[in-house]
């Protein structure tokens, strides 16, 4: 049976996912921080009789050690992982800075870091499966946002919409520096864009934005199952390279400087040292 771990497992894409795969046979393994997401995923779940292969994981991802907690308890009760897939998000565009209690920034700390230490975590539990997946969902191949080298937890003429974007760019080089890291590996890491979907992301914006992007996407987004078909089928069939970026059914290119392996294995350095080196990563 695959094992299939899905961040953000509890709404939106994540749950897409989760109830895809759940249909299809496989183990999920849901992590979310909300207690009542999760509860309605195990009911979903025990309504197409997956009751006994689902679970989930009540994790608050903006916390280093709290995801090196979750990797543990996966590598412990989980031998083989055969996908990983990155949907965790809340996106923080308006207001302060919000620094975690482990001194990140919230953007950083949950869109980037959590998922950079779940890589890297899972990665032997990847490796042992037979054709192991991480798919990082966010938006590869937009031309916006950079990375604050001098800054990078933006401590500095912070906007949330900076700090969104940076998390978005620290994503594309991530997915470019595990690539080059573990050259021999048979994990195939997709870097996707799923493009305008209807899922709970505008909740969390303040009024009256949440209205008018909730009465947008009713208008303009596909719906989340929809979105899901397209992003399972590359699950299944992943492209042949060790790293490929997507927006939907189309592979970009990973020309350019986003994808610069410098700058990636520059960030990849910065980043170990910020969440410890404990783990004898490369
Ligand atoms: N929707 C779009 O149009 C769109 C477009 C481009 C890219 N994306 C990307 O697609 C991915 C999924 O987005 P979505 O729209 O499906 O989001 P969503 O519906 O808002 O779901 C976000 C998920 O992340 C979880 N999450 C948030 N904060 C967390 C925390 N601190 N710890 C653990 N889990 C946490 C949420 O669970 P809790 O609330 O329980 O914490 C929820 O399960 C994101 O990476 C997003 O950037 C989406």
């Amino acid at each position: 049976m695959q094992t299939v771990v899905i961040t953000g497992g509890t709404d939106g894409l994540g749950k897409g996912l989760a109830l895809h795969y759940l249909r299809q046979g496989a183990r999920v393994l849901a992590v979310g921080s909300t207690p009542t997401k999760g509860e309605a995923l195990l009911a979903e779940a025990a309504a197409v009789s997956a009751a006994d292969r689902v679970a989930f994981l009540q994790t608050d991802l903006t916390s280093v050690m709290a995801t090196k907690e979750l990797v543990a308890e996966i590598e412990s009760t989980c031998p083989s992982v055969d996908k990983l897939i990155l949907c965790a998000q809340r996106y923080r565009l308006f207001g302060a800075r919000t620094v975690t209690r482990e001194g990140f920034e919230h953007s950083f700390a949950l869109a980037y870091l959590s998922r950079y230490v779940l890589s890297h975590g899972l990665r032997k539990a990847l490796e042992s499966a037979p054709r192991p997946v991480i798919m990082n969902v966010g938006t590869p191949g937009v031309p916006l946002g950079r990375i604050h080298w001098d800054d990078l937890q933006l401590t500095r003429r912070y906007s949330g919409f900076k700090a969104t974007l940076q998390s978005f760019r620290a994503n594309d080089l991530h997915g470019a520096a595990f690539a080059a890291l573990y050259a021999d590996t048979p994990i195939r890491y997709i870097g996707y864009n799923p493009g305008v979907v209807s899922t709970g992301m505008p909740n969390h914006l303040p009024q009256p934005l949440r209205a008018l992007t909730k009465a947008s996407l009713a208008v303009l987004a596909a719906s989340v199952p929809k979105a899901v078909k397209p992003m399972a089928r590359l699950l299944d069939e992943p492209p042949a390279g060790p790293f490929a970026i997507y927006r939907t059914t189309r592979q970009l290119s990973l020309k350019g400087p986003a994808f610069d392996q410098d700058d990636a294995l520059r960030l990849h350095r910065l980043t170990q040292d910020l969440v410890g080196a404990a783990w004898g990563w490369p």
